[in-house]
């Protein structure tokens, strides 16, 4: 059982007791989403660390044909309980274990909050894994906390470098927007949400 698990199963199917867990999709990827017009329709997509479920359901009720995945099978578990009818298919995977089909085969990835629980040597073997899974064409969300270079590194959920983030260009993706904000959080949190796309 990962340390992930293990607080999901703790939790006893009591999610206000799982800090990140907001029961609501995520809005920042809400407002992308709503500015940039996006229609599911005909588009795969992949939800990175899913969580309990909101941000993969919600874009499936915009029509993508969603694959959404957790290293917690007991996270996944409840997902498949919390959404009976869901037409997301549900996955229990480990980022550094995925199915070989996987790679290339996504119009859209949403990674959102969970490189930011992986400490720094990991995240730099998680990022080329998570470029690898758009088509050409295809996009990649990232939504993360955002830090200056020479901010401290601070404790999990660790805040990201725009230089870390590098990763992904060098991962064969192109940087198409860059946005570096205060959220509207009570306190509010810095936060970076990029979009890139494979060329
Ligand atoms: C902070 S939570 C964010 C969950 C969700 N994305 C959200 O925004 O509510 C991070 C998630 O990443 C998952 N996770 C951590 N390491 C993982 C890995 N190696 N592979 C897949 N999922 C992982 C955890 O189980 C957890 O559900």
């Amino acid at each position: 059982m990962t340390g992930f698990d293990s607080a999901y199963a703790r939790a006893s199917g009591d999610a206000t007791s799982i800090s990140w867990a907001d029961q609501v999709p995520n809005p920042n990827m809400i407002r992308w989403l709503e500015t940039n017009r996006v229609d599911g329709a005909n588009q795969r997509a992949l939800v990175i660390g899913c969580g309990l479920g909101d941000d993969a359901e919600e874009l499936t009720r915009r029509g993508f044909e969603t694959t959404a995945f957790d290293i917690s099978p007991t996270a996944i578990q409840w997902c498949r309980r919390r959404y009976p009818d869901s037409g997301v298919r549900y996955v229990a995977a480990d980022l550094f274990h995925i199915p070989g089909e996987w790679q290339a085969s996504f119009d859209f990835v949403l990674e959102s909050y969970t490189l930011q629980v992986l400490p720094a040597e990991i995240r730099r073997q998680a990022i080329p894994i998570m470029a690898g899974f758009v088509v050409p064409g295809g996009a990649l969300l990232l939504i993360a906390r955002g830090r200056d270079e020479d901010d401290p590194p601070g404790k999990s959920p660790w805040p990201l470098t725009r230089q870390e983030l590098e990763l992904f260009i060098r991962g064969g993706l192109a940087e198409k927007s860059f946005q570096d904000y205060m959220d509207d959080e009570n306190p509010p949190v810095r936060r970076f949400m990029v979009m890139y796309q494979r060329k």
